[in-house]
């Protein structure tokens, strides 16, 4: 069963770490808003749970461009904390931050792997919105996230679902998905409560004249960590010809898997 799992992790690290690299990156910010919809669909069931409504500290993991943390201090007056590893994305979160005025509610800062950050503060929120896949199954990581959590608070840990169209037709073979994290978590004495966070995408933006679109190319190449022509000619047929056949029905569904670790403790 390890092994099993690490042979996973192995075969999904290795595209992940080249992530950083340019590429990449622009067709995430190209797709951010019409295939991801990450800040919204986190915004809606984090209000929902009520879990914004006594928010005083939040702590992301990889924020990226970090529309959802910054729209969050603005409305709550929250302090913020952050460790990420891209530079591009540091300096975006550092410059949202200071033009809306909250420059000073960054109390802590790490530019750099995560892993290699430990919390001096503690958090009511802290979120790890598809950021997880660096990590994987690190059960001492989890721990030290865990322990930075202020009392009464909740670390949310949102990765792809294996309901999710893009996992299902495109990344079923990379295996790392929110259920069999779930599965290992509970093993491992992280008792958390999983949800499923769900948004429509529109298959004309997917498929267009019977072939793929860019957007649709950009979006596996992202998740895929691989530039779409270095993906091998016979795996990319056969995804095109799976997303040509499911959005013949029309819209298909992006899936999210949210864990949702609370700390019991009093507050
Ligand atoms: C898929 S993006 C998600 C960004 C943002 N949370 C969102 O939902 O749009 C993953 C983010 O995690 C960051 N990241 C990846 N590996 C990391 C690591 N080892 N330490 C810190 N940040 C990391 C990336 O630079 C990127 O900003």
């Amino acid at each position: 069963m390890l092994s099993s799992r690490l042979r996973l992790l192995a075969q999904w690290r290795k595209p992940l770490n080249r992530w950083a690299r340019g590429r990449l990156w622009q067709i995430y910010d190209q797709s951010y808003d019409s295939l991801l919809g990450h800040a919204p669909l986190h915004r809606r069931w984090l209000e929902e749970m009520g879990l914004s409504s006594e928010l005083d500290s939040l702590l992301s993991i990889g924020p990226g461009r970090g529309e959802l943390e910054l729209a969050l201090c603005r409305d709550y007056g929250c302090n913020f904390g952050y460790a990420e590893s891209h530079s591009r994305y540091c300096q975006a979160v550092e410059a949202s931050f200071k033009e809306a005025g909250l420059g000073e509610r960054i109390i802590e800062r790490h530019r750099g792997y995560y892993q290699n950050f430990v919390p001096q503060q503690r958090y009511k929120l802290i979120l790890s919105i598809h950021s997880w896949y660096s990590f994987g199954y690190d059960a001492s990581l989890m721990r030290r996230t865990l322990n930075a959590l202020a009392p009464g608070g909740s670390f949310i840990l949102t990765i792809t679902s294996e309901d999710d169209f893009f996992f299902l037709n495109a990344l079923k073979q990379q295996g790392f998905s929110a259920e069999e994290f779930s599965r290992w978590a509970t093993e491992q004495g992280f008792p958390h409560k999983l949800h499923q966070l769900r948004m429509s995408v529109s298959g004309s933006e997917l498929v267009a004249d019977g072939a793929l679109t860019d957007n649709a190319k950009g979006a596996i190449s992202f998740l895929k960590g691989k530039l779409w022509r270095k993906i091998p000619q016979p795996e990319r047929q056969q995804i095109e010809q799976r997303f040509v056949q499911t959005t013949q029905h029309g819209d298909v569904e992006r899936v999210y898997g949210l864990l949702h670790f609370h700390n019991t403790d009093q507050p």
